[in-house]
């Protein structure tokens, strides 16, 4: 399939970009693009490919930016149950993790979760991932972390394999069993650290060897480190074990307070580093001379209605390879889209538009290392795009509230997202 008119094709191509080289597009005005076996095979502009493949069967992208898919690096997108109440008890003054502390939060979600069989795990996830999809996340992150328990755990991520296998949205997963402590080691946190280690992680570990597709590597593992979960030697103690394993590492770091969790994840080689608010220069230092990619999530201080975003201008000065995502969770933030993500970091962070779009494609890619096979269009590359039904990119980040993205291709298949019109009942 030719794909063909585009007014910018933007390729986002020669890998991640850090620091302030953030926000290169490679834009081919009146760009063309070939698909053939789920791979893009050629791109060029729309005369010359036109005249070199003169049969080929054609998709029309005029007036329409075409672009990679987006990628959302971070993600809880698999719970059961919600917390409109909690949402409610903020709004009246509680605090988020004073709501954790009392039992509710995280745990909430664990209590639902845990009552949920598959089933139910599935269908209510599986009309999420649609949305999801429908606005233009063509490969997503997703984590367990409301089991706290190793069946429930377990049974998370047989729901997210099968959701991945299903597709069209596809998913990088994460194993958060260290995402709060299990009420059943409520008072200590010792104890659930070293029960992750020497039970869950191997575990885990035994099960994906045998559960997992065989082209599908190890899950991440992921820690919040934080107050009131994971201090930074009990993060520590987890993601060493983790590495010992096999597993490539994430970290939840500086939400609320600052432990030290970026430099630690930029010392054990983690892919990436998350939410990022308070974090410190040194911090910021570390993160700038490693391969660390720092993930922000705006979502998540703007669902908790509070003032202060990730450093983003320090970062890019510093040198920091930096993403977006959407941390979509039923606690903090439930937004399914990146575009939303993309305006919000905009404002908050006062990044450009094409800052926002390199951070949400190809940065999002390396931060869940699929950067070989996602996030730009590039030959050889897998055919996951978007055909949006504006001419410009910058209309991303700009305009917000409505889905800008008419179309959206995922290994090459053409999925029409935007009916553009209403029916009576
Ligand atoms: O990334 N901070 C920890 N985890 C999530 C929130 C999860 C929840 O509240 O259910 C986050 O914001
Ligand atoms: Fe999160």
């Amino acid at each position: 399939m030719l794909i063909h008119s585009a007014t910018q094709l933007l390729t986002i191509a020669g890998g991640p970009q850090r620091g302030r080289d953030l926000g290169e597009l490679g834009i081919i005005e009146d760009g063309a693009l070939l698909i053939r076996d789920e791979k893009i095979i050629e791109i060029g502009s729309t005369p010359k490919m036109r005249a070199k493949h003169p049969d080929e069967p054609t998709l029309d992208a005029s007036g329409s930016v075409l672009m990679p898919g987006f990628v959302d690096p971070h993600t809880h997108l698999i719970w059961g149950g919600d917390r409109a109440k909690e949402f409610e008890m903020r709004l009246e003054g509680a605090h988020y993790l004073d709501i954790l502390k009392a039992g509710g939060g995280i745990i909430s979600t664990v209590r639902d979760t845990r009552k949920a069989p598959l089933e139910s795990l599935l269908s209510q996830t599986r009309s999420r991932l649609m949305r999801v999809f429908s606005t233009g996340t063509t490969t997503a992150e997703a984590k367990t972390g409301y089991g706290l328990q190793t069946a429930t755990e377990l049974r998370m991520l047989k729901a997210l394999l099968t959701l991945d296998r299903e597709g069209p949205l596809e998913l990088a997963i994460t194993f958060l069993g260290a995402h709060a402590i299990a009420p059943e080691f409520k008072d200590d946190p010792e104890g659930y650290t070293d029960h992750i280690t020497e039970t869950m992680l191997p575990i885990v570990s035994d099960w994906w060897e045998t559960h997992a597709p065989r082209r599908q590597s190890k899950p991440f593992v992921d820690v919040f480190c934080e107050t009131g979960a994971f201090d930074l030697a009990k993060s520590r103690q987890i993601l060493e074990k983790a590495a010992a394993l096999g597993f490539p590492l994430k970290i939840h770091a500086d939400e609320f307070d600052n432990l030290g969790g970026a430099s630690l994840a930029a010392e054990l080689g983690a892919a990436s580093a998350d939410h990022l608010v308070v974090t410190s220069d040194e911090d910021i230092e570390n993160l700038a001379n490693s391969e660390t990619v720092a993930v922000s999530l705006p979502c998540t201080p703007f669902g908790l209605a509070h003032c202060d975003y990730t450093p983003a201008q320090k970062m890019l000065d510093a040198g920091v390879i930096l993403a977006l995502a959407t941390d979509c969770n039923p606690g903090t933030t439930w937004n399914e889209s990146m575009q939303f993500v993309l305006a919000l970091a905009c404002r908050s962070m006062k990044l450009t538009p094409a800052q926002a779009i390199v951070a949400s494609t190809i940065n999002a890619a390396y931060a869940i290392r699929r950067d070989d096979r996602i996030g730009s269009l590039e030959i050889g590359k897998q055919a996951d795009m978007l055909i949006l039904s504006v001419p410009d990119y910058r209309q991303l980040g700009y305009r917000y509230g409505t889905n800008l993205v008419k179309k959206v291709i995922k290994r090459g298949r053409v999925y029409s997202v935007d009916v553009g019109y209403y029916q009576t009942a």
